[in-house]
């Protein structure tokens, strides 16, 4: 755009006005779609703040198509409507940073799967953290959070961003005074938790708290009903001819399902699949959080559904679009790796059948909440 500018700042002559602008115009045609692109991947942008406009209610009840049951919530945070309206706002809202610049929602964004376009997270200040951020949708389905799965709950897990100074800031004393200060909060956090009479409602103002109405809210962050589950419910015009071939290599000859299966695609163990093979510095993945020289480079199995949305992939967001992630399991992650997963192996697809991989992971598209 500078280039532009320049241009355009030596248009000044009669004779040479019209071509320059014409040049002016095609430059700017040019560059703008190249703009606007860098405006949503721009890995150096500041932490934007979705604003709410999710459906006006969500249900605490519905089963997702393709599951059998709720999320599970823990026994001492039963899911109900009113927390659940609690955890939303909360979920949105930039109080819980130090500097009311940044959200849950401004690194899992709703209208990109709930996940964060970045390649690596984008936290208070700019600040960069190491990691792709995942999708929250279906999370309550999970067994172990986090790429390491170092959390074994979503109440757990949303300590972390509290805590952290990358992400929100992490002065969990400053956030909670200012939840405080807002009447509004405190009534409901009061009429939420509240244990005994003699609390003052401030009281109910807790940090454990504040993480349970988010995780109640997440167990709502459904998504099921995708063509794949239509098709998988008789519905065989669902899925195209090249999304049905797709399955039938995900379930084959792909292998794929030996690590992505169940309702959500996912195994909820660790596997190297040789993502960051070769780089320096190396994210260690699950073995930091086990000590276990076993577990090296491993990663949790992210699911699948609603993958058309979250790029870019992999714990480390190396991958832009689905076609190269099909590609590099095509050539067998990394072979040279020494670490890699056992059932990672060359596939020898052709060019073809990656495209009916990437049809199929596109069918897993579903109602998700947005
Ligand atoms: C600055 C960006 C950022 C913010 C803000 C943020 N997250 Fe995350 N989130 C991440 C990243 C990155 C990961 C992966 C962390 C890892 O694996 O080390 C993650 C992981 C998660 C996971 C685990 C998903 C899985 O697949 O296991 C959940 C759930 C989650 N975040 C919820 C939240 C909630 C709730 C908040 C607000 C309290 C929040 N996040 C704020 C970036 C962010
Ligand atoms: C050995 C287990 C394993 C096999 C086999 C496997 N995956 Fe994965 N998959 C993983 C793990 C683990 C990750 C995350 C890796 C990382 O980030 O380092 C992943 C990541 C992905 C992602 C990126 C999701 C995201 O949100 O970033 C997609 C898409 C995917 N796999 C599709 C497939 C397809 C298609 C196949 C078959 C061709 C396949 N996987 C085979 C374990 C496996």
């Amino acid at each position: 755009m500078l280039k532009t500018l320049r241009f355009r700042q030596n248009c000044n002559s009669v004779q040479t006005r019209f071509i320059a602008v014409s040049a002016c115009f095609v430059l700017l045609t040019l560059f703008t779609p190249v703009a606007l692109e860098a405006k949503v991947v721009n890995d150096d942008d500041k932490p934007i703040l979705p604003v709410d406009d999710l459906p006006a209610k969500i249900s605490t009840n519905k089963v997702p198509m393709g599951f059998k049951t709720l999320p599970k919530s823990p026994a001492d945070n039963p899911t109900t409507e009113a927390k659940a309206k609690l955890g939303r706002r909360l979920f949105f809202d930039p109080i819980l940073s130090n500097d009311q610049t940044v959200s849950c929602a401004s690194c899992h964004q709703p209208k990109h799967g709930f996940a964060s376009p970045n390649t690596v997270a984008i936290g208070i200040g700019g600040k960069k953290g190491t990691r792709n951020a995942p999708t929250v949708l279906n999370r309550g389905y999970g067994a172990a959070f986090s790429w390491d799965g170092r959390d074994a709950s979503l109440e757990q897990q949303a300590l972390g961003p509290l805590k952290s100074e990358s992400e929100l800031g992490g002065d969990v004393a400053t956030v909670i005074q200012n939840v405080k200060k807002d009447a509004a909060y405190v009534e409901a956090f009061a009429s939420v938790f509240s244990e005994s009479k003699s609390d003052t409602p401030e009281e109910s103002v807790t940090l454990e708290n504040i993480a349970k109405a988010i995780a109640c809210f997440e167990r709502t962050l459904t998504t099921g009903n995708s063509k794949v589950d239509r098709f998988r419910n008789e519905e065989y015009e669902a899925l195209t001819k090249e999304a049905r071939q797709g399955l039938w290599i995900f379930e084959s000859r792909g292998g794929c399902w030996r690590c992505h299966n169940g309702p959500n695609l996912a195994d909820d163990e660790f596997h190297n699949t040789g993502v960051g093979f070769g780089m320096k510095d190396r994210d260690l993945g699950r073995s930091k959080i086990t000590e276990d020289s076993s577990h090296k480079f491993q990663f949790k199995t992210p699911g699948l559904r609603d993958v058309e949305h979250t790029a870019p992939y992999m714990h480390d967001g190396s991958v832009k679009t689905l076609r190269e992630v099909v590609e590099f399991y095509n050539k067998g992650g990394a072979p040279d790796d020494p670490n890699l997963d056992k059932q990672m192996k060359p596939l020898k697809l052709t060019d073809e059948e990656v495209g009916f991989l990437v049809e199929f992971l596109k069918a897993l598209s579903g109602d998700a909440v947005k």
